[in-house]
């Protein structure tokens, strides 16, 4: 008998490989007859032969299906089924395929495909998910328009498009707009709905709803204002209107990933729309902001102009994070946005792209599509949006794009029509550019500098370290955005750009009195890692001087960097002179709280470890804790005056107000509260836990306090107060193993899988306890080997439930290989655990080879 469950990997499929389909579809109509264990879906299907394409073999995708029936032109068949799809003969001209077959949602824990969550039905079909619902051509460039009827004996019935039809125990949907499967979704359920209007530039009227589950409605409103917000910002910045009657969002207790971009109906993973003062800090406000934009404007960049193949995913991911961050840009402040995105590109994507799973913006092959969804393809994909932008102008960036919206609509397009355009705008050659795209790994580019009779001299030199693959890279494009800064500190050159396309490369200025102090890559203009032997003098001259508020904080974070570095090969402690910069932009009321927040901000230890590690240097985790927590212990001692009185100064008014300004102003206070607590013995803190009114500083109190093993009865009485709150439990729930000492982090971690409120199957809260513990860096490679033992534990326990989740976490083995030879051989020991699991999906079979590989 065959083994549903496949023990082998996928079979590795190639963008060369790739044709054009064998036939198209005008038209779908699904009818769903749901039950939880035997949902009916009945379709009927209108194909015609593809003009492109002579092959005439007719495949439908289809896995874990029951068919019960099917037919051609409405004649029965008796088609060949294997545990991939369906295979018929069909007619040599347009025909109709109809077919019956049933799933058990309720049994469906990957949550891919039609599955149940706290008695909700709901859909997640991106990448390829709708194979699991009925047979189908399940490929991005087969697009068509959709009419679906869903009877079931629920209050809320809802699927893509606009409402065509309802009556007790039924509701029916057309969505007008072609579109691949992928875009699918249905969603059932008691819900209840938080409604308004939005009036579209042209005058139309469009309903807009937030469905969630009773209890949860009054954490709508601000989902709601950031949708209007969005659909605002779509319009005046791109020209892009919405296209449909009603738009839905609805929030998931269960699910894979943030949210999904389904036509008209958004289905979001609650904690990524649900928010209330009470119950959400303000990081949670920004992210959730950040995110309904994101998956809004996927309805121009994705959903009418989609991508051919699962290659190209960048094409719709790069470009509309992009589009995100340039909205949160606007709403909030955009030099913090660029920092925090920064620090996240080189927590997740420069490790990404140092480390086994590297690969390309643009991958040329893969074994399985859901483990490409990756900081690369989103971030780094990004980024190249954001150079090619630096590159050709915002006014030709512009131009460009509404050509690429007139030329592509409707279109499932490729990255080289995206770059087709920007040439056919500018006419420039991006040849060289595409590079960015096929090209793994992380640039490392070097400068010297020379003054000699007025005139200064920069040289680059452009290096690729080899990637999985990839073993030599030709030289890339690289705008370096620049400004020089005389001695005295005024600026003797502006912002200027320079495009670098050789390996090496000299640019010269003319005219200067004095040798500048150069500023590099100002706005972190491109995803580069810049060695430059700087002197600590020059760091801490931009520190105090540099105009562009990014290097200004890069000067700062190098300096932070450096001196973790020195004192872990050396010893020694921070310098005076140093402590008293902080403690001058912690008080520099020219500057936003938020950003000097970010000022304070240490880097993070897995990123010392890096730098180490680059620098020839096996990193010890538990030194680099250590030393991280003497230099905390030193700076709040630096800040014994100025904390509490900096920590009084940056109150915020009642009522809670989760604006940039008054988040900013917390951040600051939580940073000065931190130090506090280093020195009250947590009297502060813990007053700050009895009295606030919301979330971001009942939680702040408890972490400030569970930092310095302080707090038990206020963590006590968080959990009583709160256990009813999902959301709110995951972020105890981390902060448990977050705080804990390094020798005592895995205790904590398998302390909470044995909690009563853990529950494996939710994604959410999984990833509440092994995020947290992966994110201890100290903890987690900690040398018992104790943390990679308890995670391979639970990864192997959840892989037969839900591969997409247990595959994505995999990754916080990606760079095992940085350690000492114990700590090697320890995590060595439970991937290979992991590998010889029997039944190992594929999802985590691919993982695990690729870590492995390294
Ligand atoms: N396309 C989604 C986004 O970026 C993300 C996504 C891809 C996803 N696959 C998924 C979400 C699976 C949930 C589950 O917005
Ligand atoms: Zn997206």
């Amino acid at each position: 008998m065959l083994d549903a469950r496949a023990t082998q990997p996928n079979p590795t499929i190639y963008l060369k490989d790739y044709t054009p389909p064998a036939y198209l579809v005008d038209s779908v109509a699904l009818t769903f007859r749901l039950a939880p264990k035997a949902t009916r879906v009945i379709s009927r299907i209108q194909f015609r032969p593809n003009p492109d394409n002579v092959n005439r073999d007719f495949f439908l995708e289809g896995e874990d299906l029951k068919l019960i029936w099917a037919k051609i032109d409405g004649e029965e068949i008796t088609p060949h089924i294997t545990d991939k799809g369906l295979s018929c003969a069909v007619p040599d001209a347009p025909f109709s395929f109809e077919a019956e077959v049933e799933i058990a949602p309720e049994d469906n824990t990957a949550l891919e495909g039609l599955y149940m969550s706290s008695g909700m039905y709901c859909t997640q079909c991106e990448a390829q998910g709708f194979r699991k619902i009925t047979y189908y051509p399940d490929r991005p460039d087969v697009m068509s328009t959709f009419s679906v009827r869903i009877e079931g004996d629920l209050p809320v019935l809802l699927s893509n498009g606009n409402p065509a039809g309802a009556g007790h125990g039924f509701a029916e949907w057309h969505d007008p707009w072609p579109k691949p499967a992928y875009l699918f979704a249905l969603v059932a359920g008691d819900l209840i709905a938080h409604s308004d209007q939005f009036n579209t530039v042209s005058g139309k009227q469009v309903d807009l709803n937030i469905y969630v589950r009773h209890g949860d409605e009054g954490k709508c409103a601000f989902g709601m204002e950031a949708l209007k917000a969005s659909m605002r910002w779509d319009e005046t910045v791109y020209g892009r209107e919405y296209d449909l009657d009603i738009f839905n969002i609805v929030a998931v207790d269960d699910f894979n990933m943030g949210a999904m971009e389904n036509k008209g109906l958004n289905i979001f993973n609650s904690s990524c729309v649900l928010a209330s003062p009470e119950t959400s800090i303000d990081a949670n406000f920004e992210t959730i902001e950040a995110i309904i934009a994101h998956e809004y404007f996927h309805n121009w960049t994705g959903n009418r102009i989609t991508c051919r193949d699962w290659f190209q995913l960048c094409l719709k991911e790069g470009l509309t994070v992009y589009r995100d961050s340039q909205f949160t840009s606007d709403m909030r402040s955009g030099p913090v946005k660029r920092i925090r995105d920064v620090i996240d590109l080189r927590a997740r994507q420069f490790r990404e792209d140092g480390g086994p799973l590297a690969h390309p913006v643009r991958p040329e092959s893969f074994q399985e599509i859901n483990n490409f969804y990756t900081a690369t393809v989103y971030e780094k994909g990004a980024e190249l949006i954001g150079m090619l932008k630096t590159l050709v102008g915002d006014e030709a960036y512009a131009k460009a794009l509404d050509l690429y919206f007139e030329r592509h609509d409707g279109d499932a397009a490729t990255i080289e029509d995206w770059l087709k355009v920007f040439e056919d705008t500018t006419g420039r050659d991006l040849t060289q550019f595409k590079r960015w795209y096929s090209d793994a790994g992380t640039p490392r580019l070097s400068v010297r500098d020379d003054f000699k009779d007025g005139t200064y001299t920069l040289t680059f030199k452009q290096e690729t370290p080899p990637t999985p693959g990839q073993d030599s890279k030709p030289p890339r494009v690289i705008p370096i955005a620049l400004g020089l800064l005389s001695p005295n500190g005024d600026e003797v050159q502006a912002t200027t750009v320079l495009e670098m396309t050789e390996a090496e490369q000299s640019f010269t200025f003319e005219g200067l009195g004095a040798p500048p102090v150069p500023s590099i890559l100002r706005g972190f203009s491109a995803p580069v890692i810049l060695e430059r032997a700087s002197t600590p003098e020059e760091r801490a001259f931009l520190l105090a001087h540099d105009t562009d508020p990014f290097n200004r904080w890069e000067a700062g974070a190098q300096i932070a960097r450096q001196l973790r570095m020195d004192m872990v090969q050396n010893g020694g402690a921070p310098e005076g002179e140093y402590l008293d910069t902080l403690r001058d932009i912690a008080r520099d009321a020219s500057l936003d709280p938020a950003y000097r927040a970010l000022m304070l901000q240490p880097p993070a230890q897995e990123d010392i470890a890096q730098a180490l590690h680059a620098k020839g240097i096996t990193p010890d985790p538990q030194a680099i804790y250590d030393i991280s927590e003497t230099i905390a212990q030193t700076v709040a001692t630096h800040f014994a005056d100025t904390a509490p009185r900096l920590y009084a100064e940056m109150d915020t008014p009642a009522p809670y107000s989760p604006d940039a300004k008054a988040a900013g102003k917390r951040a600051l206070q939580a940073r000065m509260l931190g130090m506090i607590t280093r020195l009250d013995g947590g009297k502060t803190a813990a007053a700050q836990c009895a009295s606030a009114d919301n979330m971001t500083q009942h939680y702040g109190a408890l972490c400030a306090l569970l930092s310095q093993e302080f707090g038990a009865d206020e963590n006590a009485a968080f959990y009583q107060q709160w256990k009813h709150d999902r959301l709110v439990m995951d972020k105890w729930f981390a902060a448990q193993i977050a705080f804990a000492a390094p020798d005592k982090a895995s205790d904590a971690a398998k302390r909470m899988t044995h909690h009563a409120d853990f529950n494996a199957k939710n994604p959410n809260r999984f990833r509440a306890v092994f995020g947290a513990l992966a994110g201890h860096h100290a903890g987690f490679h900690h040398i018992s080997g104790a943390g990679y033992a308890l995670l391979a534990d639970h990864l192997i326990a959840l892989d037969p439930l839900n591969p997409q989740t247990t595959a994505r976490m995999m990754s916080a083995f990606s760079s095992w290989t940085l350690y000492d030879a114990q700590r090697q051989s320890l995590a060595r020991e439970a991937l290979e655990r992991i590998a010889a699991a029997k039944g190992l999906s594929p999802d985590t079979t691919e993982m695990v080879a690729r870590i492995l590989a390294s």
